[in-house]
C-alpha cells in the first residue's frame, strides 16, 4: 500500500476526515505522516489520538525557506510518502519542491477555482454575494491554487446563509470530495494532460 503524508497548519477537520476515509476502505493507503509547520495546531492533537506520525517542521527554525523544505522532504522519503494531500496547508511550496512530487500533490481549495483564490476563499464569495460556490480539488502546481483540476463540487448559497453555515456546508463537501480524489488518484484513474485531468 502506498504512503500518503497530510499537510495541515490548522484544525484538522480535513486531516480527520481523510484517516477516517481510509480507516473506512474507501480508498487504499496509509496515512503515515502528518507534517505541520503549526505548534498550536489542533490537527496535531488529532494525529496523537489516531496514532499518526508528526513531523512538526517550523519556518522559523530554518534560515531559509529551502533548508525548511529540505527538512520536510527528509521526512517524507523516512517515510517513503508516494503521495501528499495538502489539506489547510497555510504555505506556498517552492517550484523546486512541486517539481520533486510532480502530480503527486494534492490540495483541496474552499471555492471554485479559479473562482476566490487565497486564504480567505469562503469569506471572499460569501461578502461578494455570490449564489453559487464551492470546493475544489487539484493537482498542485508553481502557482497558487491553479494546478490542474481533478474534482469540484458546487454548493448553493441561500439567502438564509450565514458565513458560518456555508463554512459548515463547504466542510461537509471538502470531506467528502477529498477522499474521493484521493481514491482516483490511488487508482491511477487520473491522466493529467496540461490543464486537463482526464477520469479513466
Ligand atoms: C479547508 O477549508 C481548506 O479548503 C482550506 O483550509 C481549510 C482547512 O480546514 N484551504 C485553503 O484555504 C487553501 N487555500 P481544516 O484544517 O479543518 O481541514
Amino acid at each position: 500500500m502506498k504512503n500518503i503524508a497530510v499537510f495541515a497548519s490548522g484544525r484538522g477537520s480535513n486531516f480527520s476526515a481523510i484517516v477516517s476515509a481510509a480507516k473506512k476502505g474507501i480508498f487504499k493507503a496509509n496515512i503515515s505522516l502528518l507534517v505541520c509547520d503549526n505548534p498550536k495546531a489542533k490537527v496535531l492533537g488529532r494525529a496523537k489520538k489516531a496514532n499518526i506520525k508528526i513531523a512538526l517542521v517550523k519556518r522559523q527554525d530554518f534560515p531559509s525557506k529551502e533548508k525548511f523544505e529540505a527538512e520536510i522532504i527528509k521526512r517524507l522519503k523516512k517515510e517513503k510518502i508516494e503521495l501528499i494531500a495538502l489539506a489547510g496547508f497555510m504555505r506556498i511550496l517552492s517550484p523546486g519542491f512541486v517539481h520533486k512530487y510532480k502530480n503527486r500533490i494534492l490540495n483541496i481549495h474552499p471555492a471554485l477555482l479559479p473562482s476566490y483564490k487565497g486564504a480567505q476563499a469562503i469569506k471572499d464569495a460569501f461578502d461578494y454575494g455570490a449564489k453559487v460556490t464551492g470546493v475544489t480539488v487539484h493537482f498542485v502546481d508553481e502557482k497558487t491554487d491553479h494546478g490542474p483540476i481533478i474534482l469540484q463540487e458546487a454548493v448553493k448559497i441561500e439567502k438564509t446563509d450565514t458565513f458560518k453555515s456555508l463554512e459548515e456546508k463547504i466542510h461537509k463537501a471538502e470531506h467528502k470530495l477529498y477522499p474521493e480524489a484521493i481514491r482516483l488518484c490511488l487508482e491511477g484513474r487520473l491522466e493529467v494532460r496540461g490543464r486537463k485531468v482526464k477520469i479513466i
